[in-house]
């Protein structure tokens, strides 16, 4: 397994271009199934997730055509779906496969997908995306740790419902969303997530042919349509890569200069920066940010967009770690999205948890040690806690997790002036 060694205390200036969103691609990827013409999609992150998800769909009988002079540009196209399954081998790698699940079903009439397991964050059940399908008439069993969906009805269509989820779920809102574009009649989503990748999905949707109003709301209202046509789509840019770079600047001092991103989609993220004391300037899609103190301490609740998103709880975590004075972190959205604060521990930092909060104490310096990624967004903390570690040096181990969500990440850091490297194992 590949490692980081991270020599701390270099501050970071230059330019860095962000990916296309991860969690925006997932969702489109998968919304190809729902027609049988080309959906050409730009801007999509070359990111492990996004490479199983593709080996999911060619396993469906989706043909996938790479462009030789982009690799950000690829066509799928689901003409000949010929076995609408996911099973556990990919499914088990990516959880977000569940999302082949609502697209199988509106187009083919049935779909077994393996049911998702619990992964380092959290149970992360998927009982809201089976209720949902079911009360589009779906029949749903779960056997032998697969999901077996089929249509009875005759016309072996989805129908409109109004469906309530219990919580608000980003994949389940996606899921439920693309099953509603095939189905009969209306069906009212309410509860839906409003994170940005949602409505990165329902605009391209409606670029398909779909009718679907209320985009970007807690409610979304879906008019099933006979068919969906092929189109062209440009992946958002992502914004929690793009605030875990700012966390970085923020961590390590310097000047760095964010480009190809959507300040528009991380507001909660921006005005907590500043609170912690980073100069920030935006204009269009580029953010300028300066640091040269040691951040203010900035307490953290993680709450669904547009509020502070817990994929940034862990890069915030580690800003908190060296600054000032004492902060709190509360985690809402997952139960056990703490696995950071041990590895941290190791590296010096002073944090208390009780429950859902975490207690940090900051201190002046962290000091380099081996630690441990345990999920995606817990590895870029401690990139950015290593980063911080002046004059020390931090080896990260298990790092296929950062794969799994950041391009290059080592190489658009080294390019900002940190001493970083990969260690192939
Ligand atoms: C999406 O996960 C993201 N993944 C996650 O990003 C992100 O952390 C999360 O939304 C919250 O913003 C993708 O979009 C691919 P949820 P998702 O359903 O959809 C509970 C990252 O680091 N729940 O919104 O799986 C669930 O357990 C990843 O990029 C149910 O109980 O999250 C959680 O407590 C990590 N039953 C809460 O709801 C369900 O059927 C929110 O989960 C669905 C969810």
């Amino acid at each position: 397994m590949d490692k980081l060694k991270i020599e701390g205390g270099k501050k970071l200036f230059g330019s860095v271009k962000i990916s296309g969103a991860k969690n925006a691609a997932l969702p489109i990827l998968c919304a190809a199934l729902l027609t049988d013409e080309p959906v050409i999609l730009h801007n999509v992150p070359a990111l492990h997730d996004v490479n199983t998800l593709i080996k999911v769909l060619q396993q469906i009988g989706v043909n996938v055509e790479f462009n030789p002079h982009d690799p950000e540009n690829i066509t799928l196209t689901a003409k000949n779906i010929k076995s609408p399954i996911a099973n556990y081998d990919l499914v088990k790698k990516m959880r977000a496969s569940i999302l082949v699940l609502g697209p199988l079903l509106a187009r083919c009439g049935h779909a077994v997908v393996s049911l998702p397991g619990g992964c380092a964050i959290g149970a992360r059940p998927v009982d809201q995306h089976i209720k949902g399908l079911q009360a589009m008439q779906a029949h749903i069993e779960i056997a032998h740790g697969d999901i077996n969906a089929s249509i009875h009805n005759l016309d072996k269509k989805l129908q409109g419902a109004k469906i309530v989820t219990d919580m608000i779920t980003v994949t389940g809102t996606e899921n439920l969303l693309m099953a509603a574009c095939l189905a009969n009649g209306r069906t009212i989503l309410e509860n839906a997530a409003r994170e940005p990748e949602v409505a990165d999905l329902a605009n391209m949707l409606v670029k398909m042919g779909a009718k679907i109003q209320g985009i970007g709301t807690d409610c979304l209202i879906i008019e099933g349509v006979e068919k969906l046509h092929g189109t062209e789509h440009k992946i958002m840019p992502d914004r929690i890569e793009t605030g875990t770079f700012l966390c970085a600047v923020a961590a390590a001092g310097g000047e760095i200069t964010i480009t190809h991103t959507q300040p528009t989609t991380l507001d909660a993220v921006l005005d907590k920066l500043i609170e912690a004391g980073l100069e920030i300037s935006i204009e269009d899609n580029i953010i300028h940010a300066k640091m040269d103190k040691r951040p203010k301490p900035v307490n953290i609740k993680t709450t669904e967009y547009p509020g502070f998103p817990t994929d940034m709880q862990a890069q915030f975590m580690a800003l908190n770690c060296i600054s000032t004075g004492a902060s709190t972190i509360s985690e809402t959205i997952f139960e056990n999205r703490f696995m950071h604060v041990q590895e941290l521990a190791r590296l010096g930092a002073n944090i208390h948890i009780d429950g859902k909060v975490a207690f940090v104490n900051g201190v002046h310096e962290l000091q380099g040690a081996t630690v441990m990624a345990t999920d995606l967004r817990a590895s870029a903390c401690l990139v950015i806690a290593a980063l911080a570690a002046h004059q020390d040096t931090t080896i990260i181990e298990r790092i296929y997790h950062l794969d799994r969500g950041y391009s290059h990440i080592e190489d658009k850091l080294g390019i900002l002036g940190a001493d970083i490297q990969r260690i192939k194992e």
